[in-house]
């Protein structure tokens, strides 16, 4: 598949089956994230990997910092939520955690490092979906809870760019190719007459 057919047939896919990428092909995909642009080539990406049965434990893992977070805040834990969190992870038969670890750098901002990293995120799904799979990118509460980040044996100061699930797309799950429509948003600067 070649560039544009893979940006244009990303879609993002809420449940993702079995088969997921090989070894061989989870390194593909990794390989094209740390191909991304890198102001100062810092190489700011980290992913951590949520595979097999590890992955199915993870899922409690998020239940329990879920629960945690509410705690720090003083507040009760929404059930909801929290079981909610527990299964998430059954959502796809492999999860990527796209990580930016800031880099010391004088010259270099943190909002760079930020950019590279989702640059590298993306390079992921793309490369995915050129190797027949399908992806979803997803944040939320998860990505910037403390207990969360621990529990990935992250720093705090880290910051969770994108949990990526990758897998098989069912046919029934199956979407259109992207439109990109840019109505209304591109202009050509003139120099003032
Ligand atoms: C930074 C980022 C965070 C996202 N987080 C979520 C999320 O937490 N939950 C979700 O359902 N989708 C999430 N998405 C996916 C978007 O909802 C999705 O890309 C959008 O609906 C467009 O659909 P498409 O990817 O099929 O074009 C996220 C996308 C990005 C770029």
């Amino acid at each position: 598949m070649d560039a544009l057919a893979a940006i244009r047939s990303r879609r993002s896919i809420s449940r993702l089956v079995a088969p997921a990428p090989s070894g061989a092909e989870l390194r593909t995909i990794l390989e094209a994230a740390a191909c991304a642009p890198d102001h100062g080539c810092l190489r700011p990406w980290r992913f951590v990997v949520l595979a097999g049965s590890a992955k199915d434990a993870f899922g409690p893992v998020l239940a329990d910092a879920t629960v945690a977070d509410y705690r720090d805040r003083g507040l009760e834990p929404d059930p909801r939520k929290v079981d909610k969190d527990r299964t998430k992870m059954d959502r796809a038969p492999l999860v990527v955690a796209v990580v930016c670890a800031y880099q010391p750098s004088e010259k270099i901002p943190a909002e760079d490092q930020y950019a590279a990293v989702v640059a590298a995120a993306q390079n992921a799904c793309l490369a995915a979906t050129a190797l027949g799979y399908g992806s979803m990118w997803r944040t939320g509460p998860n990505a910037t809870n403390v207990h969360v980040k621990r529990a990935l044996g992250l720093s705090s100061d880290d910051a969770i760019v994108a949990f990526l699930y990758i897998g098989t797309v069912a046919p029934e799950r199956a979407k259109g190719h992207n439109v990109g429509s840019l109505d209304g948003l591109v202009t050509t600067w003139e120099p003032p007459a």
